[in-house]
């Protein structure tokens, strides 16, 4: 996958429009561009395949879309996409992607649960549609930090003679990482379906 530019909105559009029951209009890629939100294309041949978009906010990401070409889906792309996406926000040392999925989108359901991705709340009737509301499956993926470094073998000693089992004054807490203990939504006002 690469950056996705303005140059390549149509096409992305031009899927989106086909791929989409509720599709994001161009002016919704552009704004995510000029937002600075991760938005990434996958190309091949120089056509267009797949595109994904995901919003950060401090250590935590939300993806807003992702959309496979029709005739490239069930191929394996949209996995790979999503799992590229979830390195991205890993690197950049985010520690959970949340979504939004209708949930009658049984594909996409489908592709989150085998990504990893956990179901962990349901807005009734959020989605508004011509039958009144589609309910929307809010669902997270954690990212686990890296493993803190492994302890030095046993008996061996510093170069003071301190066992190095035993930590020195600052040492504590080192190799670990603060995780928000709450499970809050990025505050999102929409009316489609996201990620
Ligand atoms: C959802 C979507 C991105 C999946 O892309 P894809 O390239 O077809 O998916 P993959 O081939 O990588 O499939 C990965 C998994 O998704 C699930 N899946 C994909 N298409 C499916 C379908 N039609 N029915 C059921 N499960 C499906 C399967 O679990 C599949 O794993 P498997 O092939 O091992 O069974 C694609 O269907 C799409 O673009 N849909 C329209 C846009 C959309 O709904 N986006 C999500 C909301 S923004």
């Amino acid at each position: 996958m690469r950056d996705m530019t303005l140059a390549d909105v149509d096409a992305v559009s031009a899927i989106e429009q086909a791929v989409q029951d509720y599709p994001w209009t161009r002016g919704n890629f552009a704004d995510a561009l000029n937002n600075d939100y991760l938005c990434r294309v996958d190309e091949a041949g120089g056509a267009i395949r797949g595109y994904a978009v995901l919003m950060p906010a401090m250590d935590e990401a939300e993806l807003l879309n992702i959309g496979v070409a029709a005739d490239q889906q069930r191929k394996g792309l949209g996995r790979a996409m999503l799992l590229e996406m979830l390195d991205l926000a890993r690197g950049k040392n985010m520690i959970r992607v949340f979504l939004e999925v209708r949930a009658s989108n049984t594909a996409a359901l489908a592709l989150y649960h085998s990504a990893g991705f956990v179901e962990i709340g349901l807005r009734k009737g959020y989605y508004r549609n011509a039958g009144g509301g589609d309910d929307a499956i809010t669902m997270a993926c954690a990212l686990p930090s890296p493993p803190p470094p492994l302890p030095p073998a046993e008996g061996s000693l510093r170069s003071n003679g301190v066992p190095t089992g035993v930590p020195l004054a600052g040492e504590v807490g080192e190799g670990r990482r603060e995780v928000a203990s709450n499970n809050s939504m990025i505050p999102l006002s929409r009316s489609r379906e996201r990620g």
